[in-house]
């Protein structure tokens, strides 16, 4: 992106290239802003349907993340039309538009191409009061932070393409990974949100980090507090851990710093590379016990699991 020329400057453009947030988000009077992403992948479950759906959720989450509604969609599709059954990639669509049409979004268009590889997505528009803009930096001094999903992705999918997993645990992760994120914005869209991202390829502790260097904080994660997967500690001991999730661990180290009974299992579970996950809040202390109770009695799988603090600006400490 770096070598991309800067924008001139357009004070309607709100997000844009300069944070590493989810999605662009362009104003287009005092009421709307328009929010816009995309995102698309190989194939990382063997059910088509399931693709599908986990692909559609995926792109979606970006304009959750900033306080949006998604309203349009485009399908992005790679397709090897003369090596693989045309029924497949029915089933990608069939999955992908149950999801949209869940959001409440609707589908306008796309675009396929013939290609070796199976590739899906979408880009998703929404839209957002220009005042009710939610990014992944502002947590303040004393916040709480929610995780409205559990984490261990990486390394269970990373199991399903070595055909190392149970069925259960299978149905699992693809139910974790097809949940929208819309029921958790919309109940934290009622609150005093300092905050807030989608937990996807930097994985957990990334996407905190680049939380707590953008809001020029420090942020305690507490361990035994974040949701992980049924396995996936079993799992990563054997050996099934994604080449992402290593590195990422690797990159974060300088800015991490673990409680010396974390091993390093453990944090390479936090770093695990995470596709379709939940959203990462960053909300008032006195609001923190409120908003988690609310979105779990409807049903979302949050839990707090850590605090902004106001020293140590820009990192992490796992306890
Ligand atoms: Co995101
Ligand atoms: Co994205």
């Amino acid at each position: 992106m770096r070598h991309i020329p800067k924008n001139e400057p357009n004070p309607n453009l709100l997000v844009g290239l300069d944070t590493s947030d989810d999605a662009g988000v362009y104003k287009l009077n005092n009421e709307t802003a328009l929010v816009q992403t995309l995102d698309y992948f190989t194939p990382i479950v063997d059910d088509p349907y399931m693709f599908g759906q986990i692909a559609a959720a995926n792109a979606l989450s970006d304009v959750y993340a900033m306080g949006g509604e998604p309203i349009t969609v485009m399908n992005i599709v790679g397709f090897p039309i003369n090596k693989l059954d045309k029924n497949i990639l029915a089933q990608i669509l069939a999955g992908s538009s149950d999801k949209v049409r869940e959001s409440g979004a609707v589908l306008v268009g796309g675009h396929s191409i013939d290609d070796q590889e199976p590739k899906f997505g979408l880009s998703v528009t929404g839209i957002v009061h220009p005042d009710k803009i939610r990014a992944n930096i502002g947590a303040k001094p004393k916040d709480r932070l929610l995780l409205t999903k559990p984490i261990g992705v990486g390394i269970l999918t990373t199991a399903i393409k070595r055909d190392l997993i149970e069925q259960e645990d299978l149905n699992r992760v693809m139910e974790v990974m097809a949940t929208l994120n819309k029921t958790a914005a919309e109940i934290m869209n009622n609150y005093t949100i300092h905050a807030s991202t989608d937990i996807t390829g930097f994985g957990l502790l990334g996407h905190t980090y680049e939380m707590a260097s953008g809001s020029n904080v420090g942020i305690t994660i507490y361990q035994n507090k974040v949701p992980v997967l049924p396995k996936t500690k079993q799992l990563a001991l054997d050996g099934v851990i994604p080449g992402g999730s290593r590195k990422n661990h690797k990159w974060l180290n300088d800015n991490i710093e673990y409680a010396e009974y974390i091993d390093e299992i453990d944090q390479i579970i936090l770093c695990d590379a995470v596709t379709s996950g939940g959203l990462l809040i960053a909300v008032p202390e006195e609001q923190a016990e409120s908003l988690n109770d609310a979105l779990r009695s409807n049903g979302v799988e949050s839990a707090i699991i850590g605090e902004v603090t106001d020293d140590f600006s820009g990192k992490i400490y796992v306890k």
